[in-house]
């Protein structure tokens, strides 16, 4: 049947019909919002590049964690900054580390919000390189040890969820496995498992203070031009037992997402990464874009292109433009 029988415009003409036939809405369920701690009592170091977002000592995180739950945000993504680094990033795996201190004293006053806890060594190692480095790369296999070590620790602190972002081979088949051992076998791992080498993330090393001293990622980050390797990425992060598969970043990788719901069967997350935010924020300031409009926008269209959950710095003020 085609026009004029056909009108797509007439379910277009009643807001509460427009409401009715919405095919994707996004919910605070949906969100997670990443949160910064660092040493300290009473700090709030604000992320210039990232306009809102703050490098919060463990008093003020919990602070926050309460205000987030306040506007129905209940899950948080925790990075840490620590007092000192050193070679390999073991140092963030100590049980008084920034982190599992950070888990602790959240689960301890705000029990109700699930705690994630970003596993990958960069904030610990004095290069900024994911892992430990012989010969001037990042070692693989040295790395997965840091890793695990990093996952018991944070599960011995209480922490509800790990993610691994540090793109190693064969990560999530030791952190399950020393998970496990522990008898941590009901703790969920989130593999951040399609992670590209991009340019988005540059706010976030400011933030977390992980840039790399020497060379790039590319060695073990994934090269933007692929798709089909996204697809085999997150084949293997299943097979060795992810519960959640991660796309990042999420907007130019689209695509990605759509191609991972359509394939597996297993939640999905995107990463609705630093530049992506920085970028809204810089021209919202500049008066160029309406930024309510837009970030409603954007997180719509990362749900509609399969992801069912989503990592992202407006996810609070996401949940107080609901309100
Ligand atoms: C650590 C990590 C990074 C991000 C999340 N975990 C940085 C990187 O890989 O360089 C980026 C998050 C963002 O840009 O918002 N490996």
């Amino acid at each position: 049947m085609y026009y004029p029988t056909t009108r797509l415009r007439r379910l277009r003409q009643n807001p509460v019909l427009r409401s009715m036939v919405t095919e994707t809405k996004v919910t605070t369920d949906d969100l997670i919002m990443p949160l910064f701690a660092c040493p300290g009592k009473n700090v709030k170091n604000p992320i210039q590049s990232m306009p809102g977002n703050f490098q919060l000592s463990i008093d003020l995180l919990v602070e926050e964690c309460k205000s987030l739950m306040e506007v129905g945000i209940n899950s948080v993504l925790l990075f840490g900054i620590p007092e000192t680094k050193d070679d390999t990033g073991i140092i963030g795996a100590h049980e008084h580390a920034i982190i599992p201190r950070a888990i602790r004293a959240i689960k301890k006053d705000v029990p109700g919000m699930y705690v994630i806890a970003d596993v990958c060594n960069c904030e610990y190692t004095t290069h900024g390189h994911c892992g430990t480095i012989v010969n001037g790369d990042v070692d693989n296999d040295l790395t997965l040890d840091t890793l695990a070590a990093q996952s018991i620790s944070f599960a011995k602190s209480g922490v509800d969820m790990v993610a691994p972002s540090d793109m190693m081979d064969g990560r999530v088949g030791k952190m399950r496995k020393a998970l496990d051992t522990n008898h941590f076998y009901n703790l969920p791992i989130m593999a951040y498992s399609a992670k590209y080498a991009s340019s988005f993330y540059g706010p976030f090393r400011d933030a977390a203070d992980s840039a790399p001293q020497f060379g790039d990622r590319n060695s073990y980050q994934m090269n933007p031009a692929n798709s089909d390797e996204a697809l085999r990425e997150i084949e293997l992060d299943i097979e060795e037992g992810a519960d959640i598969v991660m796309v990042k970043p999420a907007l130019s990788y689209l695509d990605i997402i759509r191609r991972a719901k359509d394939t597996f069967n297993i939640p999905i997350a995107a990463y609705n990464v630093s530049g992506e935010f920085s970028m809204v924020k810089a021209a919202a300031e500049k008066g160029w874009i309406d930024e309510e409009r837009m970030v409603k926008e954007i997180l719509t269209s990362i749900k509609r292109a399969g992801s069912d959950i989503i990592l992202t710095y407006h996810a609070k003020e996401f949940a107080q433009y609901l309100r």
